[in-house]
């Protein structure tokens, strides 16, 4: 009699455990290739080759150079808040920019983008070090829209400085990298710079 009771307890076990690890199978991607499109109300898996297509990831070098223009009648870099009072290091001052991206250092040499956001000055005591966040809107050939976007701290007097890239649009969708930074030239008097930016991005 005994034996007659343990089947169907025996059978809901199993079932229970057929449920449970089904919805494993749909939750977590599979390994090894194609993951599993689970849908949700909220989020669900994609499946890489649907959104992406045939894309492969790719590692992209572009150089040009940036121009921090504070003089003259048409500056592209205006200080929006005056740092706090008696700081050498300008502490507290911010810049909000739409500078010109060129192919060379000459400022009238192909524009292939602007330099989109703000910089400001976050080191209370020297050395100085700006906060940068910008985005870099390209224009040139297929690059035309595409957007990528970079937070860092610049260390401005250091010989070369790094920046990370931390995402990008359009043609740098899922971008992540970095940019290494050169002062071409630099005017104390006007504060007016050109600085050479090397930028190496993965994205697809
Ligand atoms: C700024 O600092 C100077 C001296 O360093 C002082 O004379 C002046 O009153 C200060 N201004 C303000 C608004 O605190
Ligand atoms: C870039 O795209 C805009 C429209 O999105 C167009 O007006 C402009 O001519 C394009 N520039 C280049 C250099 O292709």
């Amino acid at each position: 009699m005994a034996k007659f009771a343990i089947v169907p307890i025996l059978a809901s076990a199993l079932y229970a455990f057929s449920l449970l690890s089904s919805s494993f199978v749909v939750a977590a991607p599979a390994t090894g290739g194609e993951e599993e499109e689970s849908y949700g109300v909220f989020g669900r898996t994609v499946n890489r080759k649907k959104l992406l297509g045939s894309k492969k990831e790719k590692l992209s070098h572009f150089r040009f150079y940036w121009h921090d223009v504070l003089s003259g009648m048409n500056p592209t870099s205006v200080m929006v808040v005056k740092p706090v009072n008696g700081s050498r290091t300008l502490f507290g001052q911010v810049n909000m920019i739409d500078n010109a991206l060129t192919l060379d250092p000459d400022p009238s040499s192909k524009l292939v983008g602007h330099a989109q956001g703000f910089y400001a000055p976050t080191s209370q005591d020297l050395p100085l070090g700006m906060l940068m966040a910008m985005n870099f809107v390209f224009i040139e050939g297929k690059y035309n829209g595409s957007t990528i976007t970079i937070l860092g701290r610049n260390p401005v007097f250091n010989a070369v400085r790094e920046m990370p890239v931390v995402g990008g649009s359009g043609l740098f969708r899922f971008a992540r990298g970095y940019v290494q930074l050169r002062t071409h030239n630099f005017d104390p008097k006007t504060g007016d710079a050109t600085v050479e930016y090397n930028a190496y991005v993965f994205h697809y």
